[in-house]
């Protein structure tokens, strides 16, 4: 019996932190035990924030390196980038004319963004028709991603039913996988650990990097307990170990966050040397993102042939 699938996309933007770690990276890395996968580059989705070509390429790249570096490994998981496979954007012309503008404006996202004044783009209303595509045309089982896309996911299932409802049965309806056990990590502020807050602890950080991040932790806390630095603690030591630890030293906040230093870098070692070795050879990788690319561009490439079939385009 073949694997189960699954697929998710990842926007090629900035350098990782630890909450996106153990929030979505690290369950990927742990699925691809189990399933087959798809893991795309999403970059054509990344157009509509990021304008300048260098700063694109470098992130694409730098996104292709941390997955490898993490331990995606490209026999299991097929690695690839959105704009490589021409037929996301057909699919989405095709589903476009399926898909009502009303249903769109509900999405949290387009809502957000008139609830900010924004001009708002084509794309960005359209973003959700893309993200079906991406999922629709490798008929994973699978969608892992984080609470907030979870209605990009159930769009996509609606854009599905409704086509097939139309056209006759073409797609697999896709189930999200939401990654909700995963508890939000807080930054080094408090709040969440976001880009958008410079609170956060670089996944492949340098030492004095890491060093300097966790010295900035704010420790408030209860009777000598500091919450901020326990909640990142426990992510890479055993809470069984922790609690005694925390104890024994309630009210010692330095001694404690160079615990958490030392910790942390006994953690990233690895993976930064791992994401070195890659960086030493970029047209490797390359070529991994290359070969991806080529092995979902025949998946690709059979499913709309179904498509263009369904709705009576192919004459020849
Ligand atoms: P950021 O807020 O830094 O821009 P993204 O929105 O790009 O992060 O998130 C990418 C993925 O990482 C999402 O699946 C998201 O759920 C997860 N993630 C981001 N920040 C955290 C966090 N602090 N804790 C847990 N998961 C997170
Ligand atoms: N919208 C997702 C995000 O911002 C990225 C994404 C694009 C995606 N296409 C996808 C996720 C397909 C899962 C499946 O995180």
């Amino acid at each position: 019996m073949s694997k189960k699938i699954f697929l998710s996309g990842i926007q090629p933007s900035g350098r990782p932190h630890i909450g996106n770690y153990f929030g979505a990276m690290k369950q990927f890395v742990e699925l691809q035990q189990e399933y087959a996968g798809f893991v795309i580059i999403v970059d054509y989705h990344a157009l509509h924030s990021l304008r300048d070509a260098k700063e694109m390429r470098e992130n694409i790249i730098a996104v292709l390196l941390d997955f490898l570096a993490i331990g995606l490994d490209p026999k299991k998981v097929t690695i690839f980038k959105q704009s490589d496979i021409s037929e996301h954007t057909e699919l989405t012309w095709i589903f476009d004319t399926i898909t009502t503008m009303p249903y769109l404006m509900r999405a949290h996202a387009f809502k957000d963004a008139l609830a900010k004044d924004k001009e708002i783009d084509v794309g960005t209303f359209n973003y959700p028709v893309l993200m079906a595509a991406d999922i629709l045309l490798y008929s994973p089982d699978l969608v892992p991603v984080g609470a907030d896309q979870k209605q990009h996911v159930e769009i996509c299932r609606d854009i599905a039913m409704k086509f097939n409802n139309v056209y006759g049965e073409t797609f697999k309806l896709p189930e999200p996988m939401i990654m909700k056990d995963v508890a939000v990590v807080p930054g080094t502020d408090g709040r969440k650990m976001s880009k958008s807050y410079n609170n956060t602890i670089p996944l492949f950080a340098e030492y004095e990097e890491i060093k300097k991040a966790v010295m900035s932790i704010v420790t408030d806390s209860v009777g000598g307990f500091p919450k901020n630095v326990y909640a990142i603690h426990k992510l890479i030591r055993p809470e069984g170990e922790l609690k005694k630890i925390y104890e024994e030293k309630a009210g010692k906040y330095k001694e404690l966050k160079e615990m958490l230093i030392e910790d942390l870098e006994r953690f990233i070692v690895p993976l930064r040397e791992k994401r070195k070795a890659f960086e030493k050879d970029i047209p490797k990788a390359l070529a991994i993102l290359k070969a991806g690319g080529e092995k979902a561009k025949k998946i690709a490439a059979a499913k709309m042939a179904e498509v263009r079939e369904k709705v009576g385009v192919n004459v020849y």
